[in-house]
């Protein structure tokens, strides 16, 4: 059995091919970074048009790759949101006149159960598992009860996490996106240097929230250029690595106090402790997390850096798993902009 995937709901458009013996057959990614680098994050209109231009190209690619052709192809998976409509629209359509044209089955994929599910294709994880999805968008703990079926333990009541990285890093100077040049620079930084808040740390159940970091961050930040003292990487007066180390510690122990949380609020044992999203690339949150999961005695499992971040694979392994399950997509099927997992249904789309 294998199933394409296209996945073009935020800033990257990818094409994946998987299949059910859990190999990758091929991935191809085309990265608008550069075209939303000038404005800071990524612009809608910008975004789907540069989907359009590559979507079919990156078909081409995989296929060229795998050295299959559409035939040899089971079913087509494309992700149907949440993301930006637009962008979401142009990988759903590409994905739709593929089946259409071919007369295979479609599956409308829901983005955040493509994140779920990534460690399914890399580790060995059986239900139940608690996630962790950590991404631009999204910060949440699940109880992933199987495909389709997530209880919702907890989420974030203001900003995502990966929103926190990519709005600090632009009040540092970093750029975009965020999460992985905050990194970069906290390598040369002491993590103690500043103390910043740790939201809701201690407070009942497994809610987060990043907002208050983000300011605490602007007004350190406003603090030391009134007083001359914000130079510039890579002056070795600069307080940028500081920051940088500063905020990661207290992202990093925000997220351990919650998913501590979340294991005491759930009345099964877990076979493992799972993350997913873009922010789960994170080296010092995957090393949190480890010690966490093994003081509860579960595994920790997290796929491949490049396979948290947005990609096809993933969305190819969602729509696979979805596929077996009998449960495809009419052609007329909605992408929505706005999709909780809590409402796919097991089994079905
Ligand atoms: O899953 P993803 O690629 O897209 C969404 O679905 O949102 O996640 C993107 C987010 C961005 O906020 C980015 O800054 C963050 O993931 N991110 C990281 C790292 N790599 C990506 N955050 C922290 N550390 C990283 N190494
Ligand atoms: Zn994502």
């Amino acid at each position: 059995m294998i199933v394409l995937g296209l996945e073009s709901s935020c800033d990257d458009t990818a094409v994946g091919l998987v299949n059910d013996k859990r190999e990758i057959l091929a991935q191809a990614a085309a990265s608008q970074i550069e075209a939303h680098r000038p404005f800071g994050g990524v612009v809608p209109e910008i975004a789907a048009r540069a989907h359009l231009d590559k979507i079919d190209l990156l078909v081409r690619a995989v296929l060229d790759q795998s050295g299959l052709t559409l035939d040899n192809i089971d079913a087509i998976a494309a992700t149907c949101g949440p993301g930006l409509i637009g962008g979401v629209m142009v990988g759903e359509m590409m994905g739709k006149a593929i089946a259409a044209a071919k007369n295979k089955p479609f599956i409308g994929v829901n983005h955040l159960e493509a994140h779920a599910l990534t460690a399914r294709l890399t580790n060995d994880v059986t239900f139940p598992y608690l996630l962790l999805l950590v991404s631009g968008g999204h910060c949440q703990i699940l109880l992933a009860k199987g495909v389709g079926a997530y209880e919702r333990l907890g989420g974030t009541i203001d900003d995502a996490v990966g929103e926190c990285f990519d709005k600090a890093a632009k009040l540092l100077g970093l750029g975009y996106p965020g999460g992985p040049l905050i990194e970069q620079a906290a390598k040369g930084g002491n993590e103690k240097a500043f103390d910043f808040p740790r939201p809701l740390l201690g407070r009942k159940g497994c809610d987060f929230s990043f907002s208050g970091l983000k300011t605490a961050v602007r007004t350190k930040v406003e603090e030391l250029k009134a007083q001359n003292l914000f130079f510039p990487i890579p002056d070795p007066r600069s307080p940028i690595p500081h920051l940088a180390a500063s905020l990661q510690r207290a992202i990093v122990e925000s997220l351990e106090d919650r998913v501590k949380h979340a294991f005491g609020m759930i009345d099964v044992q877990p076979t493992a402790l799972v993350v997913g999203g873009g922010v789960a690339a994170n080296s010092r949150i995957r090393t949190s997390l480890t010690a966490l999961a093994q003081k509860h005695g579960v595994p920790f499992m997290a796929p491949p850096p490049a396979l948290c971040t947005d990609n096809g694979v993933m969305v190819a392994w969602a729509g696979l798993e979805r596929f077996r399950l009998g449960a495809t997509s009419p052609l007329d099927f909605r992408a929505r902009p706005r999709w909780p997992l809590q409402e796919l249904q097991a089994g079905h789309a």
